[in-house]
């Protein structure tokens, strides 16, 4: 494959420069993109910033990566010490090296014709207007968050929201409350957050295409609605070939993550479980439990009497339970393995799967939602809560763990939740759900579906103007 992709990129007809913002769960949608440009011909390079190209423990064999600078070097957000800090200097020196780059990339003669930016970055529109390049923003979350945030940028959330009436009735949704809105919009304190998530949409209507990493089938009334504003196209779900779309069987890599994937422990054990009996558990790259939250997890996975592996990253594990890694070891019947990382897409994929409890990030969303497992949603903070309101109540693919006025969410629910999903009535319907959303989605992906379609039409425009 790597080689197939090599010779295409020799004859490429266009040169597309990808810009993500330089955290996993926003890089790798837009690799898995470029993935699929390059195998049609278009040449990618990949600019991301030194200090986070630092943290990489596996790094794509497939696409060209150019470094460029945040303006932080040595450890990037974390030296900035301030997101704010960190944006607006990254917007200053991103700018420049970017321009930079660009520059290089023409003298080496590979002038690029296109940048592909994610709209956390929108000063990147500016950089390709200089040159002349077309560009196009990649959303790397759902179109209903990517909604909301436009509501707020025209001022029909109002902020801070005490409440969210239904004014602000997402198309598409059913009834969007305050516990559904992403935290950033819900809470005061993420102002300056919000205002970056807003500033998404200050230049947007200077871009030639929107591209967002959702399909059509799964978010219709939204996408229509926001199609006349933009011109969107969905081109997702952007997971590795093999496991949706057989045209390109090879590649099952994911690619530039910055933990190590554990292979062959995983999977071993679950190799050993029965059919549909393990309920798999992640909070995604990111996502910081409350100690509490941590406990009551613990103790609601053991006592749901079901088989699970949970992801706890090494940075998490301090607030598990006292001896409780050791106790589950010592378990005769062998109920649950922790790791600190795993190659998630090969687990979904897994026949002993049942359920996945998760954050519900969008890249976890969307890779349930290809694979067909049904979810328990334990959303933290973020779009999660309005990406668990769809798993809920509009794909209804899975059922929420509520929290209690604590915004904790105790034991006995997650017990119940699982039950829930994996033995009971609702869970049967739930499951068949999540078949038909596996099946649409497949469906987007292959020749002819509508994301299909999209990037069709997008790498054919790309061609006329190059
Ligand atoms: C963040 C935000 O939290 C999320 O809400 C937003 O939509 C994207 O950016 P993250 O929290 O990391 O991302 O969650 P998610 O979007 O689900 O991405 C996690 C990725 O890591 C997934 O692609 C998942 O397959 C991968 N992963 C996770 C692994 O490969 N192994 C693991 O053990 C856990």
């Amino acid at each position: 494959i790597e080689r197939k992709l090599l010779q295409k990129m020799t004859t490429h007809k266009a040169h597309c420069l990808i810009l993500p913002y330089p955290a996993q769960g926003h890089i790798n949608p837009m690799l898995q993109f470029s993935k699929r440009l390059q195998s049609k011909s278009v040449k990618i390079t990949i600019a991301t910033t030194k200090s986070f190209l630092k943290t990489m423990q596996e790094l794509s064999t497939l696409v060209s990566i150019e470094a460029i600078s945040d303006g932080y070097d040595d450890g990037g957000h974390e030296q900035a010490g301030s997101f704010v800090t960190y944006i607006t200097r990254f917007k200053e020196v991103g700018s420049d090296t970017l321009s930079h780059l660009i520059e290089t990339l023409t003298t080496r003669g590979c002038p690029v014709n296109c940048i592909i930016y994610d709209p956390f970055l929108p000063w990147a529109v500016e950089v390709a207007k200089k040159y002349g390049l077309a560009c196009a923003a990649f959303f790397t979350q759902s179109c209903a968050v990517d909604n909301i945030y436009y509501y707020v940028h025209k001022g029909v959330i109002k902020l801070p929201p005490t409440e969210v009436d239904e004014q602000v009735l997402v198309p598409g949704l059913l009834t969007i409350e305050k516990s559904d809105v992403p935290t950033f919009v819900s809470n005061p304190e993420s102002a300056k957050i919000l205002e970056m998530l807003v500033d998404q949409f200050s230049n947007l209507e200077n871009v030639d295409w929107v591209l967002i990493n959702s399909f059509y089938e799964l978010e219709k009334e939204i996408i229509d609605w926001m199609s006349k504003l933009y011109p969107i196209k969905t081109i997702g779900p952007t997971i590795p070939s093999i496991y949706l779309d057989k045209r390109l069987p090879n590649d099952k890599e994911y690619g530039l993550s910055v933990f190590k994937p554990m292979t062959n422990e995983c999977l071993n054990w679950l190799n050993h479980q029965p059919i549909s009996s393990v309920v798999y558990v992640s909070f995604g790259s990111y996502a910081k439990l409350e100690p509490d939250q941590m406990e009551e997890l613990a103790w609601g996975l053991r006592n749901s009497n079901k088989n699970f592996l949970w992801v706890v990253r090494s940075n998490e594990e301090s607030k598990l339970p006292k001896n409780y890694l050791e106790e589950l070891k010592l378990a005769s019947e062998n109920k649950g393995l922790v790791v600190s990382w795993c190659p998630q897409l090969q687990i979904l994929e897994h026949k002993s799967i049942g359920c996945f409890l998760t954050h519900c990030g969008w890249n976890s969303t969307l890779e349930a939602i290809s694979l067909g497992v049904p979810m328990v949603a334990m959303p933290q903070w973020s779009d999660q809560p309005t990406n668990a309101k769809l798993v809920e109540d509009v794909w209804e693919i899975g059922v929420r763990a509520k929290q209690d006025d604590k915004g904790i969410v105790r034991r006995e629910v997650i017990e119940e939740c699982i039950r829930l999903v994996m033995e009971e009535e609702k869970g049967k319907m739930i499951k068949e759900n999540a078949k038909k959303w596996k099946e649409l989605a497949r469906n987007a992906v292959d020749e002819g579906g509508s994301s299909d379609r999209n990037i069709e039409e997008f790498v054919s425009k790309l061609m006329t103007i190059s």
